[in-house]
């Protein structure tokens, strides 16, 4: 069988799902998508948010004129930089792929992120310029951009259109024509790439897989070669898109295995999987156990809720090895978790999945990223809790998390985010220009850039500024514990980590927009920012409750009836100190804008 493997990359947004779909509709598989869904159970958020968070892979039929067959296997991959490990193993899995560029665009951070990924890879490229559609389309000057940047050559390069399906014949072609035949034997030892994985109430974990040598089998011995733990396999399949059950799957093959797997943290993603009787002798390289970079605790509004929040959380975490929680204690919202996230995307989806699939109020603390103290007694402490983060006289130094930042952008925005990236104290690596849009690539700390960045950047760059990141590693930091007090008494769960530098002008901010969204009492309120007794920012949420009703008087009930279902609402989101009620906003105001 003439077996094709391959994925499609892009910047977010330039039109991979859209092409995707057309290629599946041209190969007749779009009624099946639809199958799957009902199938396989995808995650609902998926689609709601656009953003595709697992790879799914589907297996397509593709009849050249001439009469021959060949499988295609197309692997989706999340469009993220939160998921750029996931991203990694599954292009591991392809040959070749599609890189995306939106006509009307051009080549943005992600682009180049990605590009570079299938480069590594050693996989062939097929540059398409998607979206020629479009009026303000620039197709030759999108295929002169990649030629330039990444050095792919511009000739070589499919103009499409996934809207109104220009180009797609030419695409498939070039998949058969471009893109090699997976190589291996079917004959040697197992070696097969976990490339992502789900958990079904049913089969247990099921592992998607890659196989690069040998044969996999029902009822094979199989080893997790890094989890170091072996399983009796029970089912094999491929996806077409719904999971199909088959005989076998050879070397080159893209497909499952179900093989009575309960705990999704014995089946990362990138892990090698072989046979325990004659295993090969390399794993697959690069593996990386799934670690939370980013943490934030979650409390539920309503005491009661504790439990439900736990059994939310366990469940969650059963599909997802990347995730992590631990029962906490704050002094201030009582029984929670701390959790831990890949990025600040990947908590949202989750914080977004405990309120409308387990219908969860929560109070959500701050994100935060994990320092590296070393105390005077020269114990070495890490930390991703502000709360917890020592006194300044226990304190040595302070360490913190850095990236390299990729940021794309016109050239004419320069200025405003290079002060941008100053403020947020980083230091720059180099600028590359390319016609008249630049790179800048620059060192920041990451927990610069998890306050506001991403907004900000876009706000002065006009939404035209794209950025990526990975992390480079430890720096050491001059960093402060700011804490802040209601009415006088501290709150735990608001306190930040902040540079020395920046602890006056983020205690204001904090405190301001407190004030701002704490309601009014039948007394003034004082809000502060303090580090150890010292107070550094001080705002007044002023006395006498505004009674939103007096607005309407006498007016119309149904206003009235939605002022008053709006104040419920709000009040949902409330934790009460004392007598003051604290909205859950107050907690984030550290990331608002300015
Ligand atoms: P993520 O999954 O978020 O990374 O997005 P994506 O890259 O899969 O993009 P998607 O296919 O969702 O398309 C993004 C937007 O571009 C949608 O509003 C599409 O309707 C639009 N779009 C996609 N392809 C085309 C095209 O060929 N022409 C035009 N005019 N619009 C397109």
């Amino acid at each position: 069988m003439n077996v094709r493997n391959f994925s499609i990359i892009a910047h977010v947004d330039h039109g991979k799902s859209t092409l995707a779909d057309r290629i599946l509709e041209r190969l007749g598989a779009m009624g099946e998508r639809d199958k799957r869904d009902q199938t396989l159970d995808t995650l609902e958020l998926e689609r709601e948010r656009g953003i595709t968070i697992k790879s799914t892979p589907i297996r397509l039929v593709y009849r050249r004129e001439n009469g021959e067959e060949y499988v295609f296997n197309l692997i989706d991959t999340p469009g993220h930089v939160d998921f750029n490990y996931e991203v990694s193993r599954s292009l591991a899995a392809c040959e070749g792929v599609l890189l995306l560029v939106d006509a009307s665009q051009g080549v943005e951070a992600q682009t180049i992120v990605n590009a570079y990924l299938a480069i590594d890879n050693n996989l062939e490229i097929i540059p398409v310029i998607n979206k020629i559609d479009l009026p303000a389309a620039d197709p030759e000057g999108a295929a002169k951009e990649l030629e330039e940047v990444i050095g792919i050559p511009a000739d070589g390069a499919v103009f499409a259109s996934g809207k109104s399906g220009i180009g797609i014949p030419e695409i498939l072609e070039a998949v058969v024509e471009r893109i090699p035949a997976p190589p291996g034997d079917p004959q040697a030892p197992l070696k097969a790439l976990i490339f992502d994985s789900f958990y079904d109430a049913y089969q247990g974990v099921i592992l998607l897989v890659r196989v690069l040598e040998g044969t996999l089998k029902p009822k094979d011995e199989i080893r997790l070669m890094n989890a170091g733990k072996n399983f009796e396999v029970d089912k094999v399949g491929t996806f077409s898109p719904a999971l199909v059950v088959g005989d076998s799957l050879p070397a080159g093959a893209v497909g499952w295995v179900a093989a009575g797997i309960k705990d999704i943290h014995d089946a990362q993603v990138g892990d090698t999987l072989t046979g325990s009787d004659n295993p090969t002798t390399e794993p697959f390289p690069g593996f990386k156990p799934a670690q939370p970079v980013v943490f934030s605790g979650l409390y539920p509004t309503d005491t009661e809720d504790y439990r439900k929040l736990r059994d939310a959380l366990e469940k969650l975490k059963l599909n997802d090895a990347a995730f992590s929680f631990e029962p906490e204690t704050s002094e201030a919202l009582g029984f929670g978790f701390r959790c831990g996230f890949l990025g600040l995307l990947h908590a949202e989806i989750i914080q977004e999945r405990l309120e409308r699939e387990y219908d969860l109020d929560l109070i959500a603390t701050a994100p935060a990223v994990v320092y590296r103290v070393t105390l005077t007694n020269g114990e070495i402490f890490e930390t991703q809790n502000p709360a917890e983060f020592p006194t300044r006289d226990r304190i040595t130094s302070v360490e913190e998390p850095y990236i390299k930042l990729s940021i794309m952008l016109p050239e004419d925005y320069v200025g405003p985010v290079m002060q941008l990236l100053q403020e947020r104290r980083g230091s720059m690596i180099t600028m590359n220009y390319m016609g008249k849009r630049v790179e800048l690539l620059y060192e920041v700390p990451f927990g610069e850039i998890l306050y506001d960045f991403h907004d900000r950047l876009k706000s002065i760059s006009r939404g035209y500024a794209s950025m990526d990141y990975e992390q480079i590693g430890y720096r050491e930091g001059d960093l402060r514990k700011v804490d802040i007090m209601v009415n006088n008494e501290v709150i735990d769960a608001l306190a930040v980590i902040v540079h020395e530098t920046k602890t006056y002008s983020l205690g204001r901010k904090i405190v301001d927009k407190m004030a701002e969204v704490i309601p009014r009492q039948m007394f003034p309120v004082p809000v502060q920012a303090v580090i150890g007794a010292k107070i550094i920012a001080r705002a007044t949420v002023k006395a006498f409750r505004k009674d939103v009703l007096a607005k309407c008087y006498g007016g119309d009930i149904s206003r009235k009836k939605k002022l008053l279902d709006k104040q419920k609402k709000g009040r949902a989101r409330m934790k009460q100190f004392g007598t003051v009620e604290v909205p859950q906003e107050a907690f984030l105001a550290v990331l608002s804008t300015e």
